[in-house]
């Protein structure tokens, strides 16, 4: 790895530690970034992406003034080298913040999601009450460039001194969002256009 690498990297781990979240713009190249926005795009026309669901095991079900978007899990076996190349990314990321945190993170899971106009993703934590596997939460917006006439911030719920705060980032295309999944309550905001993100959870128990 290099020097960049590693200072990113404990920069990263600083801010998870102190802060419980953070955002890198441009962490994917504009080429890889944009063959993952092609693909995503085109499997979402081809209607390779399925409505998500909300729940757990048995109670999963379809809301979607909950959660509108639709997705597709991504596997070691994709056909897409982007996708294989996100996945190793991501892979590092974890193998790298395991060094510093001691957050025992062993797999990672994640999908592509896409949120047609309207759809949104209301109030909610990554960790699910009967299983807290999931540590640390990733997502990388897809796209082209945001302007604020579209929606779809993803909005943190954050702890202040004077009690909770809350900040909108707009789903800026290559920015990776980190934050630790059992602490930060988040949502999508309604967007106006078609949205499209990568959402990738750091598991502290292999599936
Ligand atoms: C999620 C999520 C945020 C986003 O899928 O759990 O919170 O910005 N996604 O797509
Ligand atoms: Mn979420």
């Amino acid at each position: 790895m290099s020097v960049d690498q590693e200072a990113t990297f404990d920069l990263i781990a600083d801010r998870l530690a102190g802060e419980r979240w953070l955002v890198i713009a441009d962490w994917l190249e504009p080429p890889l970034q944009q063959a993952l926005l092609a693909t995503s795009r085109q499997r979402a026309q081809s209607g390779l992406l399925s409505p998500a669901r909300v729940g757990r095991a048995d109670l999963l079900h379809r809301a979607p003034d909950v959660r509108g978007d639709a997705i597709q899990w991504l596997e070691a076996s994709d056909s897409a080298g982007c996708v294989l190349s996100l996945l190793q990314r991501l892979d590092e990321l974890r193998a790298a913040l395991n060094e510093r945190l001691y957050l025992g993170l062993v797999a990672i899971e994640a999908h592509f999601a896409h949120y047609p106009p309207g759809a949104r993703y209301q109030r909610h934590l990554d960790r699910f009450r009967s299983d807290d596997a999931r540590a640390l939460s990733a997502v990388i917006h897809l796209g082209e460039p945001w302007l604020g006439e579209h929606g779809g911030e993803l909005r943190l719920y954050l702890e202040g001194p004077d009690g909770e705060t809350s900040i909108d980032l707009p789903p800026a295309p290559g920015q990776l969002v980190l934050f630790l999944s059992g602490e930060i309550e988040h949502e999508v905001l309604p967007t106006r256009r078609d949205r499209y993100s990568v959402a990738c959870w750091m598991r502290q128990r292999p599936m």
